[in-house]
């Protein structure tokens, strides 16, 4: 072997050592900054999990006073003016509240309106998915713009064609960037757009929407997507099979049971399974998907249609409804989930769960329900003439009515 040989083969090995060496130490500062940008734009503690509403703020006692709960509103925001109106809605007299999703589809002015209405009467509501990204998106930019160069790398990379991004992102350029655009989120588009756009005060009343809100006094609770009355993996019992504590009123054993459903159950916990879920596939993992597996509201009304009161033994560790016998009841009393999010599935009223979202961004309808302290509610008057709203009675809790309303939305743009 001759000498220039031997010399290329070892410059040649050591390029091949220095190139790998070098692949490694970028694909660990890589994953570095992923997960740093991770943990900073989308850690669990930028979530408020929970908020209570006492009977005081809904105060329900008071003459002619309402919860007025909407559907999924998506930045209809002439919708929202039109169902305000059909269902009489007054700022002084009701008490509004949301199910989430009060942005998104329907373009950026008509996002930041929505935010502008919402905000600026800081109404009650909890936060949907689409909240949820333009929200998570607002802590990437700030936390990009806050850092030395980031607003005009910023600047450069909205100038970016889509097609450009795509490469980039496929490229693994982004990786090796300062700024690490996080996997699966659609940079410089509506939502993104929507977080850069809305202000301060959006923000701030964006980020405090709790994932989930409990109203002991009607027992009832609202989440996005929806909650669970069992551990779906099964690792625990479902609170709703044992008798939470002892001496106490049944009113105290109630709470005590549905604080324990939001608290014991992990999936109830967890901010993406509250804000996506949509069925439970056989195995007992939580998906989006809402054509797979069965609906998590029909397991919901399975297990509280089998409470029968705090005087029924418990039953610890049952985890799985199909286990019960027939006859078999439940130590409990059932609560109701109200919802948004699965628009596919239209309007959705179950015996303990309703599902409010009825398609308006798409050209459906947009609902609310109506819940009085008044039993007689399903006896009165419509609350408008015209023929285009439509209403429904429906019992809310074990004893109480409430009343749907609903207005049909105008057909979306074609390219939406
Ligand atoms: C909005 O309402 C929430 C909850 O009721 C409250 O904590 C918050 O202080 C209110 N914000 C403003 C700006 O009034």
């Amino acid at each position: 072997m001759s000498s220039p040989d031997v010399v290329r083969r070892i410059s040649s090995v050591a390029i091949v050592a220095t190139f790998l060496v070098l692949i490694t130490f970028l694909g660990l500062l890589a994953s570095l900054r992923a997960d740093s940008s991770h943990s900073s734009s989308a850690s669990d503690d930028s979530y408020v999990h929970l908020m209570t509403l006492s009977e005081d703020d809904l105060a329900l006692n008071k003459p002619n006073r309402r919860v007025i709960i909407l559907g999924d509103v998506h930045g209809m925001v002439d919708s929202l003016a039109e169902i305000l109106d059909a269902t009489g809605y007054n700022e002084k007299n009701d008490y509004l509240i949301h199910v989430g999703d009060i942005v998104a589809k329907s373009g950026v002015p008509a996002a930041l309106q929505s935010l502008d209405y919402f905000s600026s009467l800081n109404i009650t509501g909890v936060r949907g998915n689409h909240d949820d990204k333009v929200i998570q998106w607002r802590y990437w930019i700030d936390e990009v713009l806050a850092s030395k160069g980031g607003k005009k790398w910023l600047r450069q990379m909205e100038k970016s064609t889509p097609k450009q991004i795509k490469k980039y992102m496929k490229s693994g350029a982004n990786l090796k960037a300062k700024w690490v655009i996080p996997e699966g989120w659609k940079f410089a588009e509506e939502h993104y757009w929507i977080a850069k756009e809305m202000s301060q005060a959006h923000f701030d009343y964006f980020s405090r929407l709790p994932l989930a809100l409990h109203i002991p006094s009607l027992h009832t609770f609202i989440a996005h997507a929806g909650l669970l009355p069992t551990d779906t993996s099964r690792s625990h019992g479902s609170p709703l099979s044992r008798r939470p504590s002892k001496k106490r009123s049944e009113e105290k054993l109630r709470l005590e049971q549905e604080q324990a459903l939001l608290h014991k159950i992990s999936q109830n916990r967890d901010p993406w399974t509250v804000m996506n879920m949509r069925s439970i596939l056989e195995g007992g993992d939580v998906t989006r998907k809402g054509d797979v597996g069965q609906p998590w509201s029909e397991i919901w009304n399975e297990w509280m249609d089998k409470c029968g009161g705090f005087d029924v033994s418990d039953l610890n560790d049952l985890t799985d409804i199909s286990e019960l016998g027939k006859e078999t009841k439940l130590p409990c009393r059932p609560s109701t989930v109200i919802y948004g999010h699965a628009a596919s599935r239209g309007l959705d009223v179950k015996r303990w769960t309703m599902g409010l979202d009825s398609g308006c961004v798409y050209g459906r309808r947009l609902t609310a329900m109506i819940i009085t302290s008044d039993s007689k509610i399903h006896n009165r008057r419509p609350f408008a003439e015209d023929s285009e709203v439509e209403e429904l009675s429906i019992s809310h809790g074990e004893t109480g009515r409430a009343r749907l309303v609903s207005i049909s939305c105008p057909e979306p743009p074609p390219e939406s």
